[in-house]
């Protein structure tokens, strides 16, 4: 059986004095964590502070982005080298935000997918329709064209590691998630992709997240799903007091489906 796996995705929130508050907090409620995967995709100034403060919690870190090269002349960029010293295990790639505001494309993403396993880092890919494209039904064209683009040349030996977030644009930081069944119908969909890409052994292992909106009160929505393995989460994560929750929430309606 896959294992739950819930990410907070930090984006530009939290200084370094408040994402080590952030830790204290939650080691002082640690007994209460479930046993669950979970991620912290912090800003990159904080991961040095936090890979230290977080080594006795069951709680890994990624980055939110990086470039593909191992190093070079590209001002302002991260490398996967450079993530890796720091001990960071997870990276979101291609996030609708990045994809948006910075020009991401597939082939930067397919670029940046191959970087991550090339140094033992795991991709968290989003992909996912923004509100035009539901509207006009495009949604599983974009999902099929978005996968099959990141993942050009990536390994079958690596396919089993990747994790496919599946976070519908218009539902990201709006207060409006997508109907659970709606979410797992997708989930379903990448499932066969990778299966047709792939094979079905390695779509039946991959893990996908749902994520958009998502919040404690909501989580068990999509849990209780069998394709959906877990939740990528921005606004809910920030404070201990809503992500404490909404990890509980989560992992409870999957075992109570599973
Ligand atoms: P949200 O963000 O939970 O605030 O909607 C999710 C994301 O962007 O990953």
């Amino acid at each position: 059986m896959r294992s739950v796996i819930i990410a907070a995705n930090w984006k530009m929130h939290k200084t370094i004095m408040e994402a080590e508050d952030f830790i204290d907090r939650l080691k002082k409620e640690e007994d209460k964590l479930p046993s669950a995967q979970l991620v912290i995709c912090a800003p990159y100034i904080t991961l040095p502070v936090l890979s230290a403060s977080l080594e006795n919690l069951q709680v890994s870190l990624g980055a939110q982005n990086m470039h593909w090269a191992k190093e070079g002349a590209y001002t302002g960029e991260i490398s996967p080298l450079m993530l890796r010293e720091l001990g960071i295990r997870y990276v979101i790639v291609g996030h609708s935000e990045r994809r948006l505001y910075f020009k991401e494309d597939n082939q930067m993403i397919n670029y940046k997918v191959l970087a991550a396993f090339e140094y033992g880092l795991t991709p968290i890919l989003c992909i996912g329709e923004t509100e035009a494209e539901r509207r006009g039904r495009r949604t599983a064209d974009v999902i099929e064209r978005q996968l099959r683009e990141a993942l050009r040349d990536v390994p079958q030996e690596a396919i089993r590691n990747l994790i496919v977030a599946y976070e519908p644009v218009w539902a990201i930081g709006s207060g409006n998630p997508a109907s659970g069944e709606d979410a797992n119908r997708v989930a379903h969909l990448i499932r066969e992709i990778i299966g047709t890409l792939y094979s079905e052994e390695d779509a039946s292992r991959m893990r996908v997240q749902y994520g958009g909106s998502v919040k404690a009160d909501n989580i068990g929505e999509f849990m209780r799903y069998a394709d959906i393995d877990g939740a990528l989460v921005g606004g809910a994560s920030l404070e201990v007091s809503s992500f404490l929750p909404l990890i509980r929430e989560g992992v409870a309606a999957k075992e109570a489906n599973s």
